[in-house]
């Protein structure tokens, strides 16, 4: 995972700050950069004995090279030198006068006065003249000859002018830095596109740049670490990101041996790169370049791999899917009847798929002041337009692409991607069917649209039923919500008095409450940023619809109050409190959790979170999904707290990206953390979290080995690998679990805590393993993001104070 290069520098000695004709750089010594980041030199990597003259980061403990002079041409010996000469170029030169590499600075005519090199703080060695201090027009520079590693700052993609095509390649191995097979460029064939090659073949497409992304990698969102951008002009297409904060390394580098490229953070707390980002293709063959050939659809969405025709064609082979499918009708046919469409207007038409990765736009064509309406009749004009779709998909959408010939790598995600518009032979009413079935497919949408409705729904009701004032609420029976009165609220907690507070979340505070009548009730007052700018109809709308969720596993809410600026949630009061009370730091008189106990708990939350992503009408996520928000019932069943307060209360985290990261560490997926990109796989790992902190009695925290940091996941996944995992199991259990039942839940826990989203099982899938006795994946090797390095990072990142600390949640201030 990480690169330890063994340098064998001979007799590092004085480090220079530029290159000069009087000045070459011999081996031996170094170029650092101004700000003491970078460092240039000669060295030998691994085992090899060759030298080559490279750039790696001085000041981290792991020697790791960005990039180097002449891959494939190394220097046998140690008598070699950098030169510079007038022309600016370049040159290592041995002492019989062999040139090993040459820069190629395109200055015939510019003679410089006094050429010298630098290495800048951002990695890039450039050529300049020394009085020319300001200048960015270097008369070369090692950005654009980019090697495995792509540095923040650095183009990936091409000058158009002068026909440089920047692109990655990885090393062969671990001692030979020339060109592997591996590479990442972007294809200029139609709409531009990112492609991963091995040797020549296309092994995995990034996809075109789609606006916010490339269509390949809907995972690339803003975040709190770096900026990104994609340029496409008449003078340059490019792909650069640019880090927000100088303090932080980051790296992508294409790995030979793992077939990737991976992200690479350094932790400065652990001294280690960190992986937080390994881009497709992963093992799984979806990203392979046409794993199912032309015209059909690669899904990964239910766990394995299926390839599936676009309706209105036929698998070719039944034994080969690489052939992909054809066209039921053929082209002859499908254009004449084309022709009647567009004067009948039924027949032909388009079909909506959504959540895909756009197919390989070598056959393309783009026009990027179209919209989609025009972009429809575009494609309708020209029968080998297979298929249309937005250029650019922020702000709803605009642009047309589209596609001719046969569609090549469409795959579809579980989460994000795009709407494509595919030319159907089937008529139109059959079409409208099955368009019903594929809004439902594609799960985002559909809850969007069914949120709308449901938004529309309640809307009209409100408006009918005429807005009164906020009093004229009290105690009345509102949509099925009764709605408290202050002063009842007041009277209930005892002014909120600091002796009924029972905890305080990312949301808010909660207190105890008695009513009159001797019910006991919890009341959450939400804090008041966490609803700013929210109006009363829209709070009400929000209460409303959480009002709806019911589920066994799941906290009833009893009803709310808005008063006097105040907004209040009243809940059902559990008096068993929270699970964090009977798994973590046991008092003497708390009752020990039996494993029947733990099971049945472990299967409620699962089925809770399950209504929430999937059998309710909202697909709710969680994000904060830990011990202190399971509540006990009187009979230690699972009731979820605080659900839908994510969603409602949290600002504005529709778009599945927030700025602002509610949740608690020790349960944040890696790239919720990182990212700030939330889905129901970010919970799925939390419940993971969960699963193994219920098994186990402990904490998903740091945990402090002989120097070595590792948390309950590490140690899971250790015990895992040692095939001694039962050792996890809460001692205070002895040998009262059911073995085969423990073991399971481990493996589902595991499972649940996979560093990739895609791998995480879905919480049915969850549902369904925990309740039969179907064989089990193998987990793959979990996040080991901990606490610590995802803190450091994130606060590192966010001295502008993105995350401010009262919108983490903090476990520590809940009550014991
Ligand atoms: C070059 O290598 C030789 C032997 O391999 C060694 O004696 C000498 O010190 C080296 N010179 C430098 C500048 O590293
Ligand atoms: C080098 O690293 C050390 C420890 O990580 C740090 O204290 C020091 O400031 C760093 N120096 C530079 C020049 O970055
Ligand atoms: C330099 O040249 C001499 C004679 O041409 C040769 O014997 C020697 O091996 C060369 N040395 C290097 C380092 O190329
Ligand atoms: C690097 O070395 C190769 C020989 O292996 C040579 O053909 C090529 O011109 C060199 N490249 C540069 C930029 O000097
Ligand atoms: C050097 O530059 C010239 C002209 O710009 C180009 O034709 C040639 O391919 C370049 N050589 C290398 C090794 O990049
Ligand atoms: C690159 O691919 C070729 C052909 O598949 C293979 O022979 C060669 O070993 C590969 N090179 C590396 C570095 O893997
Ligand atoms: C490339 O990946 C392999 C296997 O995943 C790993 O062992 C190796 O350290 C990686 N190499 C680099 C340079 O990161
Ligand atoms: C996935 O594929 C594996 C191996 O082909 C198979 O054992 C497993 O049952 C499949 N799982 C599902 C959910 O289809
Ligand atoms: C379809 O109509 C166009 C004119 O609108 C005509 O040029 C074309 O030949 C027709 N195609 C077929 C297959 O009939
Ligand atoms: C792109 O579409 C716009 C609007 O329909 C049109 O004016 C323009 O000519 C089109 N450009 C090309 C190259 O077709
Ligand atoms: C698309 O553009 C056309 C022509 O500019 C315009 O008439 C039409 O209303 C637009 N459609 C949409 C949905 O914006
Ligand atoms: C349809 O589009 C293809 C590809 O752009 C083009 O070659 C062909 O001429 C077009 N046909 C018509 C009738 O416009």
């Amino acid at each position: 995972m990480i690169t330890h290069l063994l340098f064998s520098l001979s007799g590092f000695s004085s480090a220079t700050d530029s290159i000069s004709k009087v000045q070459p750089l011999h081996e031996g010594k170094t170029l650092v950069s101004n700000d003491g980041t970078f460092e240039m030199g000669f060295f030998s990597p691994g085992s090899s004995s060759n030298h080559y003259l490279g750039i790696w980061y001085k000041n981290i403990s792991i020697r790791t090279v960005v990039w180097v002079a002449n891959r494939s041409n190394p220097v046998k010996d140690n008598t070699t030198n950098l030169h510079i000469n007038n022309q600016g170029i370049l040159q290592i030169v041995n002492k019989n006068g062999t040139v090993f590499w040459s820069s190629n600075s395109t200055t015939e005519d510019n003679l410089l006065m006094n050429p010298v090199a630098q290495l800048l703080d951002s990695g890039n060695l450039v050529v300049r003249d020394e009085n020319d201090q300001d200048s960015v027009n270097y008369v070369w520079q090692s950005f654009d000859y980019p090697c495995d590693t792509l540095l923040p700052g650095m183009k990936l993609g091409w000058d158009l002018k002068t026909g440089l095509q920047r692109r990655l390649t990885a090393w062969r191995n671990w001692d030979d830095p020339s060109p592997g097979n591996l590479s990442w460029g972007i294809s200029l064939d139609g709409f531009p596109q990112g492609v991963f090659l091995k040797g020549s073949r296309e092994y995995y497409r990034v996809g075109p740049w789609i606006g916010p992304r490339f269509s390949g990698t809907p995972e690339l969102k803003t975040n709190q670490l770096f900026s990104y951008k994609f340029v496409s002009d008449k003078n340059e297409v490019y792909f650069e990101y640019i880090l927000k904060n100088k303090l932080i390394l980051l790296r992508l580098v294409m790995n030979e041996t793992s077939g990737t490229r991976h992200g690479y953070m350094w932790s400065i707390g652990s001294h280690e790169w960190m992986d937080f980002s390994s881009h497709s293709p992963r093992d799984q063959d979806c990203d392979l370049y046409n794993h199912c050939g032309p015209n059909a659809i690669c899904s990964v969405i239910s766990g394995n791999e299926t390839c599936k025709c676009l309706k209105g064609f036929k698998q070719k082979s039944s034994q080969d899917w690489s052939q992909g499918c054809s066209s039921l009708v053929d082209e002859k046919l499908r254009c004449n009847m084309d022709n009647k469409t567009r004067t009948n207007n039924g027949g032909l038409t388009f079909y909506k798929v959504g959540g895909m990765k756009y197919p390989d736009t070598r056959s393309s064509w783009v026009n990027e002041s179209m919209n989609l309406s025009e972009c429809r009749d575009k494609c309708m004009e020209n029968c080998s337009c297979m298929a249309y779709a937005s250029s650019d998909i922020s702000e709803g959408g605009s642009g047309c692409l589209m596609w001719f010939g046969d569609l090549n790598d469409i795959k579809e995600f579980s989460d994000g991607g795009a709407d494509i518009y595919i030319r159907t032979m089937i008529d139109g009413k059959e079409d409208h069917k099955k368009k019903a079935a594929v809004i439902v497919i594609s799960g985002t949408i559909a809850s969007a649209l069914v949120m709308i409705l449901v938004f529309c729904y309640i809307g009209k009701r409100i408006i009918s039923s005429k807005v009164k004032k906020n009093n004229d609420y009290a105690h009345e029976d509102y949509l099925d919500l009764p709605i408290f009165d202050l002063a009842t609220i007041v009277k209930a907690t005892q002014d909120f008095s600091i002796s009924n507070k029972l905890g305080k979340g990312g949301f808010g505070t909660v207190y105890k409450g008695t009513l009159v009548d001797g019910q006991d009730i919890a009341v959450k007052r939400l804090s008041h940023g966490s609803s700013s700018g929210q109006g009363l109809t829209e709070f009400m709308n929000e209460v409303l619809l959480i009002a709806k969720l019911q589920h066994r596993n799941l906290v009833k809410l009893l009803g709310c109050c808005i008063q006097e600026g105040e907004k209040m949630l009243v809940y059902e009061y559990m008096p068993n409190k929270s699970l964090d009370n009977f798994i973590f730091g046991r008092k003497d008189d708390t009752i020990i959790l039996d494993w029947s106990h733990r099971f049945n708990i472990i299967n409620g939350v699962a089925r809770g979170l399950l209504y929430l992503h999937q059998d309710s009408r909202l697909r709710i996520i969680h994000r904060d999904l830990k011990a202190s928000n399971v509540l006990l019932d009187i009979e230690l069943n699972p009731k979820i707290s605080d659900f839908g307060m994510a969603k409602s209360f949290g600002g504005n985290q529709i778009e599945g990206n927030t700025n602002r990261i509610v949740g608690t560490y020790g349960y944040m997926a890696p790239e919720y953390a990182i990212y700030g990109s939330f889905s129901i796989k970010s919970d799925v790992f939390s419940f993971g979290v969960l699963v193994l902190e219920i098994i186990s009695g402990k904490k998903n925290r740091m945990i402090y080995r002989e120097g070595i940091s590792t948390n309950l996941i590490g140690q899971a996944w250790t015990l895992w690998k040692e095939k001694k995992v039962l050792e996890l199991i809460d001692s205070c259990m002895e040998d009262s679990y059911d073995e085969s039942e423990a073991l399971r839940c481990i493996q589902i826990g595991l499972l649940c805590v996979q560093q990739h989203p895609e791998d995480r099982p879905s919480m049915s899938n969850v549902v369904m393993m925990l309740g039969s006795e179907v064989a089990l994946p193998q987990p793959k090797e979990p996040s080991f993001l901990t606490e610590t390095s995802i803190l450091q990072v994130v606060s590192s990142a966010n001295q502008q104070s993105i995350i401010s600390a009262n919108e983490i949640s903090v476990t520590e201030l809940e009550p014991r």
